[in-house]
């Protein structure tokens, strides 16, 4: 077996390589020292891929990222691959996924189909909604990012983790059953993409330590208005724990409100402290 990684996912791609015992493909990312000016991508692959199962790897974020990994995808079956795997760890575009207006792109499936193109199948990780990929055109399966994440809390002295919002408790409770946590839940509104409202719930966390669990920290507003309570009604200590960490926009000023911040490595930032290599290795195992 073949591991490419794409820009985003080197680190991850190395790791999945060495569970696998599989070969890390070098690529060259640049035609120039210091790319293109116009800002477009270049891929090359560095060593030949004929006969084999590759694997590529590469989040669909930012943008240019889609492009990267469509070409990634081109020129592996160009060069001659017999099957091709796609993990893309995390998802960008896959919260848009349905129309909400008349009119809209369903931009998940859309990104989906362009993949589709070139590879034969699809491994995400904690989608914002798994059905999604029961309309993609390829065999498409997300794989869980939440015992990666569920392996530091277990070490991290917690009383509680905390769902922010209704879409988060099925990830309290996984990590729960991993980590011997117990778990409560708030209830979110989203007012608009830089403000949430928390509907007042009266929680068991004076002089608790406790974690917010999520599958995604974007701007951080979410988090920092969940910590803001947690420390109204007592808590002593609190975590955020994501497993995708964009960090966009104010993120790094609002996670101030928290003592500790945990990402996994589907995107590479300052505070990834657990790799999800092993939950990816496992699933391309059981592809057979
Ligand atoms: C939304 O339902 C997601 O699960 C996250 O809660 C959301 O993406 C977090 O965004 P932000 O960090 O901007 O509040």
């Amino acid at each position: 077996m073949k591991i490419v990684g794409g820009s985003t996912s080197r680190t991850l791609a190395k790791a999945i390589a060495r569970e696998l015992a599989g070969v890390l493909v070098e690529v060259a990312f640049e035609k120039h020292p210091g790319g293109f000016p116009d800002g477009e991508q270049y891929v090359r692959l560095l060593a030949p891929v004929a006969g084999e199962h590759v694997v590529v790897v590469q989040s669909t974020h930012p943008d240019a990222k889609v492009v990267e990994l469509l070409l990634l995808a081109d020129a592996i079956r160009d060069a001659g691959a017999r099957r091709l795997t796609a993990v893309v760890p995390y998802f960008g575009y896959g919260r848009q996924d349905k129309r909400f207006l008349d009119g809209e792109a369903v931009s998940a499936k859309a990104i989906a189909k362009h993949i589709a193109v070139a590879c034969d199948e699809l491994l995400t990780m904690t989608i914002h909604n798994p059905e999604i990929l029961k309309t993609f055109p390829i065999q498409a399966r997300d794989v869980s990012g939440v015992p990666a994440l569920a392996r530091y809390l277990k070490s991290s002295d917690l009383d509680l983790l905390l769902a922010p919002d209704e879409n988060a408790i099925r990830f309290v409770k996984e990590a729960g059953a991993i980590a011997g946590t117990p778990s409560d839940h708030l209830k979110k509104e989203r007012v608009d993409p830089f403000t949430v409202r928390i509907t007042p719930k009266k929680l068991a966390v004076r002089g608790k330590s406790v974690a917010i669990v999520d599958d995604v920290i974007s701007t951080g507003g979410t988090i920092a208005t969940a910590a803001k309570e947690l420390r109204a009604q007592g808590a002593r200590r609190v975590i955020a724990a994501c497993v995708h960490g964009l960090f966009v926009d104010n993120a790094e000023a609002n996670l101030k409100a928290c003592d500790d911040v945990v990402a996994t490595d589907t995107i590479q930032s300052l505070h990834t402290k657990v790799s999800v290599a092993p939950e990816f290795a496992a699933a391309i195992r059981a592809l057979g």
